[in-house]
């Protein structure tokens, strides 16, 4: 029995899955994210453990003797996320979010300096977390000066159920720290934003061990041996291994929070140029290349608390098939962009408004905005050579038919639907415990799904589509410049 714990952005899912991969039980508990100003956002690591403690009364709930078999915990969280912490283990600091954009200054500073994205791979955006540091180092220099050990999220999640600082490879990737072509922490990359290799937690793959359960909470959750807590991985990479995306060129395209268009690489592929994210995937000697956008499904969720009714009744209003471009332009610019603008000054807007709009008119067009979105991501990752020739859909967002279409259309790619509900990244952080349990190779574990349903392309809408992501593509060029 393996427990799979993913810290999301908007809450904690667990899920209990046994030896033949069938799901015994499954709980979430949501979790605030604080914006006190524009482009801020934060959480509270003690709000990760409550949501954490509420999943597994409820797991435990709904079946204690299989809960008492699991014999391993797989992580999976947001990425980027600076947890601080002293030289106690306490938190000096809410946790700053991967779509927190104050440290844009910072950021673009470290970007500056060559060595940064030679050694990283990839952009030093605002999000990540070295140019948070920088911010505090900044902004709460008495805070800075306590920090004894920085933690992505999931690791501070790791470190109250196991008592050790450990990461793995592919949340690391993501802090503007790590050799990602090395996979090992650079003492450079962490001299040239102030850092030092003796703050950072040690490093494991995501697929070997991170860690035991303290004996407390093996006795207080009434387990009945010894709990492994494997490495784990980043949100992306944990949803990658869920869907059996670990050879090259197989990928998916995620409607979370953020939307991602992720493929699998045998090789370090960086190419910082692009805004492409290139990341370690979290078995060894893989690597993942990512096109992000930062509001997928936010930028429904924005629209929902705006127009005061919740996100299926406005998808509800749609009709049931794609049936051409809304007449309005969203570009989903909420927090700004990572690829391909790494823009952090631009924002959302509507474009088009016409006296006789309606909200089903702007749910449209906030669909379609997305993407487009997802097409400049998709993009990005051709123009470095990378082939996607068939997509997984996953995250919330896919439950929608009529996005999944004009996504199927506007990127004018196939997009397969698994077969099953639970692919996402619990099930990834689940399988990449029992790789750490059992020393299974990931190839055995990270199979694909079942197909239940291929979402084509329109034909009949190609063409009308390619017209408004062409419009979409000067609505920024048009904007940016007014942006800065
Ligand atoms: C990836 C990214 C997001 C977060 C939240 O670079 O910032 O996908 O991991 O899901």
């Amino acid at each position: 029995m393996y427990l799979g714990l993913d810290l999301g952005t908007s809450g904690l899912r667990g899920i209990l899955v046994d030896d033949e991969w069938q799901i015994v039980a499954e709980a979430e508990a949501g979790i605030e994210t604080s914006t006190k100003k524009p482009g801020w956002s934060e959480q509270s690591p003690e709000d990760w453990i409550d949501a954490c403690k509420h999943v597994v009364t409820k797991l435990r709930e709904a079946n204690k003797l299989a809960f008492s078999a699991v014999r391993g915990i797989g992580l999976s969280g947001h990425m980027h996320g600076a947890t601080l912490l002293g030289s106690d283990g306490k938190v000096l600091r809410p946790c700053i979010l991967w779509n927190d954009t104050r440290s844009a200054h910072e950021a673009a500073t470290l970007d500056q300096i060559p060595e940064m994205r030679a050694i990283t791979g990839n952009i030093v955006f605002p999000g990540f977390t070295a140019p948070k540091l920088e911010w505090v180092r900044a902004h709460e220099p008495d805070v800075f000066a306590q920090v004894t050990k920085v933690l992505l999220p999931k690791d501070y999640l790791r470190f109250w159920l196991t008592g050790e600082y450990v990461s793995e490879m592919s949340d690391s990737a993501g802090t503007s720290w790590l050799d990602v072509g090395g996979r090992h922490w650079s003492p450079k990359a962490l001299d040239l934003s102030h850092m030092s290799v003796d703050q950072m937690p040690r490093l494991v793959e995501g697929s070997a061990p991170g860690g035991e359960l303290k004996s407390k909470l093996v006795q207080d959750w009434g387990l009945s041996g010894p709990v492994l807590v494997a490495g784990g991985a980043g949100d992306n990479a944990a949803a990658a291994c869920g869907i059996g995306s670990i050879s090259e060129g197989t990928g998916f395209l995620s409607l979370g929070t953020s939307g991602v268009l992720l493929v699998a690489k045998d090789s370090y592929a960086p190419a910082p140029e692009t805004a492409v994210h290139c990341f370690c995937h979290a078995i060894p000697e893989r690597w993942i290349q990512m096109g992000v956008i930062l509001s997928a499904t936010n930028s429904m969720n924005w629209l929902s608390r705006n127009l005061g009714q919740p996100v299926g009744s406005l998808a509800q209003a749609l009709p049931d098939t794609l049936d051409g471009p809304s007449a309005i332009t969203f570009l989903p610019y909420l927090s700004g962009e990572r690829t391909p603008h790494n823009d952090s000054d631009i924002r959302g807007a509507f474009l088009g408004l016409d006296v006789s709009s309606e909200p089903v008119d702007l749910t449209k067009s906030v669909m379609e905005g997305v993407a487009f979105a997802m097409r400049d991501c998709l993009e990005a990752l051709k123009s470095t050579g990378t082939q996607a020739s068939s997509l997984l859909a996953v995250g919330g967002g896919a439950r929608s038919r009529y996005w999944l279409e004009a996504l199927a259309t506007v990127l004018k790619v196939p997009l397969a639907l698994p077969e099953g509900s639970e692919f996402g990244a619990a099930i990834g952080a689940a399988r990449l415990a029992a790789c750490a349990v059992s020393g299974a190779s990931p190839n055995d574990v990270m199979t694909p799904p079942e197909i239940a349903e291929i979402i084509e392309p329109r034909a009949d809408l190609l063409d009308v589509y390619e017209k408004e992501y062409q419009r979409y593509r000067q609505y920024y060029a048009a904007l940016s410049p007014l942006a800065a």
